[in-house]
């Protein structure tokens, strides 16, 4: 079973933001123990391709209710997101060329998910608070 990396206190007061980052968190995890624990690459792959679909989907909810409320921290806030889907691909590809390496697992942890739990803590509570402040209604469809 892998880590469960969710604790109340990365919560941003947004339950449709806070549901993502924990199937974000939980997959990730999952990615960081296959890695180290070079489980075969089906699974590997399955769960990097889960994830590149899913970061653009959870980033898209975040993205689509900055722009929609004007949100001031809206180009740096996207300008996180890109770095992060940068970082998944490089990594992707590394696996791809490389397999396993303790090098990826360790880029896992820090560059994945060190980032992604310092990126909620710095970037996006602050985004839920200004969504709370606003009232705005965020949901996960896409128009
Ligand atoms: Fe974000």
């Amino acid at each position: 079973m892998a880590r469960d990396l969710w604790e109340e206190n990365l919560s941003v007061g947004v339950d449709v933001i806070d549901e993502q980052h924990k199937m974000l968190l939980s997959r990730l995890s999952e990615l960081s123990e296959s890695v180290s624990q070079r489980r075969g690459s089906g699974q590997i792959v399955g769960t990097l391709s889960f994830l590149s679909d899913y970061v653009d989907f959870h980033f898209g909810t975040e993205e689509r209710h900055m722009t929609a409320n004007d949100y001031p921290g809206y180009e740096e806030h996207k300008a996180a997101h890109e770095e992060f889907k940068r970082t998944l691909k490089r990594l992707s590809d590394d696996f791809e060329e490389e397999g396993a390496t303790t090098g990826l697992a360790d880029s896992i942890n820090t560059l994945l998910i060190n980032w992604f739990l310092k990126h909620i803590r710095q970037v996006d509570q602050q985004l839920g608070r200004f969504f709370r402040e606003k009232g705005v209604d965020v949901t996960a469809e896409s128009e």
